[in-house]
């Protein structure tokens, strides 16, 4: 009796916790569904700025700042960059890690980042050191304006997981082309959050999100590549199709494409590569 009794409670409790998990699931997917569909990319990058200036402290401190490349960024750099000394373009770079790291290989570094307070600890960085210089940029920012008063770099990388912060199609072009500009011969490592395949969304989840487009002010033509983030609000998410369209806009091609550890990739020109020159 006091068995049956046990078994019977450890079903409800199972039973319970199950339901607790789909409401929790349900949540979250409405919350998503919501945030993607009504989100500018304004708002969207807004977002994100918000979560660099105020909840990402990890690019203030000393010992992450001098923890050194990832085993995938110095393999990347190993496999397919000029040997140092050369020069390397370095975008999104927070505090400095890789800016540090690279400069201690010996490369020459111009490490671009906008938010105020991993400038700050990227000058500190700099600072004595004459193979680093710091410039207070976005992406944005050098699209817009780029640098015409630089010599051509022989290296770019994009700081860890930034090419997910360029919400809008058009300006990862933008952005390719201006790097591909300032960098005409060398590899350009990019690193994002990877595209999952889609799922086959239930049919009260394709409904819910019928519904709030049809409410949404938003008008975006939804490109699959978008999914909302709870820190980064919308990113931008990247497969070997869209990278491979990419590099051909701007005559390269993919030597490299690995989703693990960390999504990253390799773009080489398809002429005039470094060994060629
Ligand atoms: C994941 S952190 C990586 C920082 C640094 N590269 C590292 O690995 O330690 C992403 C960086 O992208 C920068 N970032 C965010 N939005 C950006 C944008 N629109 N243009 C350039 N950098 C951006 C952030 O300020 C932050 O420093």
């Amino acid at each position: 009796m006091a068995n049956a009794l046990k078994l019977f409670a450890l079903r409800q409790a199972a039973r319970l916790i199950y339901c607790v998990r789909k409401i929790h699931d349900l949540f979250w997917k409405s919350v998503a569904d919501l945030v993607e569909l009504t989100l500018s990319e304004e708002q969207a990058a807004a977002w994100t700025r918000f979560h660099y200036s105020s909840r990402s402290g990890q690019y203030v401190h000393n010992g992450y700042n001098n923890s050194g490349l990832y085993d995938w960024e110095r393999r990347a750099i190993d496999d397919y960059f000029p040997k140092s000394p050369a020069r390397i373009l370095l975008t999104a770079a927070g505090g400095g890690r890789e800016a540090i790291a690279l400069a201690q290989l010996g490369y020459e570094v111009v490490a671009l980042e906008p938010e105020e307070q991993f400038y700050f600890e990227l000058t500190k960085a700099c600072a004595g050191d004459e193979s680093l210089t710091a410039m207070q940029t976005s992406h944005e920012q050098l699209i817009a304006t780029p640098p015409t008063d630089l010599p051509c770099f022989d290296g770019v990388v994009i700081g860890w997981g930034s090419f997910s912060h360029l919400p809008k199609r058009d300006e990862v072009y933008a952005l390719m082309e201006t790097l591909q500009g300032l960098c005409p011969k060398g590899p350009i490592l990019t690193s994002f959050f990877v595209r999952q395949p889609p799922h086959q969304l239930s049919r009260s989840r394709q409904r819910l999100r019928q519904f709030i487009k049809s409410w949404s002010p938003i008008k975006r033509t939804l490109d699959g590549y978008l999914r909302f983030d709870y820190r980064l609000g919308l990113v931008r998410t990247y497969d070997q199709q869209w990278l491979d369209e990419l590099a051909a806009h701007v005559d390269c091609h993919v030597t490299t494409f690995e989703p693990y550890p960390y999504g990253h990739a390799v773009l080489v020109p398809n002429k005039n590569t470094v060994d060629d020159a």
